[in-house]
């Protein structure tokens, strides 16, 4: 259990909130295309919203660097969260973030309103969490709820300085879920215990990889950074993803896997191409043997195989990063399978945020894993058995 002041332990009745949410969502032409950050911070604001508070909530977008930029204004998360509430949701379009039109749209609220700031990363002090921007965010409220996994990683003003001048802070529903699944998976897994790494680079993932070897059963590694793993094993990968200066890193960790009875598996076929596109010739050979000008995109069957069955009498699985470029309908079937058989396990199933959620939502497996982190940094230094800024700064309960 999280030991900060929750949501729940707060009485909020008449007073100013502000919330620091995730809304760094993905815009495709002011249009929101994967809305479930939005969804996920839905219960905190319907409970302050309830609770009687004036609710201001707060977000990054991007990074706009210092400077504002239309293309990343919160405008369009504004007007998507009012249909989502069913009640407005006051825009503060300030470039400044805490500017005239925050201050007005706050001194008119009452009980249950809510406002939306401008994008806090409009302002430079945002990411060096400087004192200046902190206090103006904290004048805005008494008090502070950050409800930001997935920018809890981050020390800025609007996650960790604004804590040091609000009478109150507390983590909210999101935040308390994301660590309590997170951090019972790896730090209290019913076992057999089984992870899943993959994505492009090694480099990445070095200290998570270190970390889950103390703790799991089984490592599973796909995706990009497998070739480094082949490469430590004697391997020919030709033009695959390599990074060869982690070559001897990745045979310390095969050798650590080894000596704590970790079982270690890389994939043993790979589908391979000349050119990193869909419509292209492609085929499957093993891994080890990729011959020159060819490179991997996604794992073959026989390693699609072989991971269902090292998944399949898991108790706890927690998976982060594709297994091949998924994006590509024919370089797809890897992390189909993969999410395929963590669909089909009776077991707790916890998706690393980025890539692999929106894998797994976009391959329609969504409803059928126990949690899928709204953090992508943020899961990866979670795993990584770091402490997150932003969980750190909350007053203790
Ligand atoms: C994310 O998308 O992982 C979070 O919103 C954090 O964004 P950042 O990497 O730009 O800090």
């Amino acid at each position: 259990m999280l030991n900060k002041k929750s949501v729940e332990d707060l009485a909020v009745k008449g007073k100013k909130v502000l919330v620091r949410c995730d809304f760094n969502v993905p815009l495709q032409d002011g249009v929101i295309t994967d809305e479930n950050r939005i969804v996920a911070a839905l219960p905190t604001i319907q409970k302050l919203i309830k609770d009687g508070a004036k609710v201001i909530l707060c977000s990054h977008m991007g990074k706009p660097k210092g400077e504002p930029k239309p293309e990343l204004s919160l405008a369009p998360v504004a007007k998507r969260l009012s249909e989502k509430l069913g009640k407005e949701v006051v825009f503060a379009k300030d470039d400044t973030v805490v500017g005239e039109n925050a201050k007005k749209a706050v001194s008119e609220m009452k009980d249950g309103d809510v406002v939306l700031l401008e994008n806090t990363r409009y302002r430079k002090e945002e990411t060096k969490n400087e004192d200046n921007f902190s206090q103006e965010l904290a004048s805005l409220a008494e008090v502070f709820v950050n409800d930001a996994f997935g920018s809890s990683h981050r020390a800025h003003c609007s996650t960790v300085g604004v804590t040091k001048y609000v009478k109150e802070s507390a983590v909210g529903y999101l935040m308390d879920k994301e660590i309590n699944f997170l951090g019972n998976a790896v730090n209290n897994p019913e076992r057999p215990f089984v992870a899943i790494l993959g994505g492009s680079k090694v480099s990445d993932k070095i200290n998570v990889i270190n970390n889950l070897l103390e703790k799991v059963d089984t490592l599973i590694i796909g995706g990009g950074m497998a070739y480094t793993f082949a490469v430590a094993q004697g391997g020919k990968v030709g033009n695959s993803l390599l990074e060869a200066d982690k070559v001897e890193y990745a045979k310390e960790m095969m050798k650590k896997a080894e000596e704590k009875g970790v079982k270690f598996l890389i994939p043993v076929d790979t589908v391979i191409t000349k050119e990193f596109k869909n419509d292209t010739e492609f085929k499957t050979v093993p891994t080890k043997e990729i011959p020159d000008e060819w490179q991997g995109l996604d794992i073959g069957e026989k390693s699609r195989e072989l991971f269902a069955d090292a998944i399949k009498n898991a108790k706890t699985v927690v998976w982060n990063g594709p297994m091949g470029v998924f994006e590509f309908a024919n370089f797809a079937k890897g992390t189909e399978a993969v999410a395929e058989a963590l669909a089909n396990i009776d077991a707790t199933t916890i998706i690393g945020g980025g890539d692999s959620a929106a894998a797994v939502n976009q391959l329609g497996y969504g409803s059928k894993m126990t949690h899928i982190s709204t953090g992508g940094g943020a899961s990866l230094e979670f795993l990584e058995g770091k402490e997150l800024p932003g969980v750190v700064a909350v007053d203790d309960k």
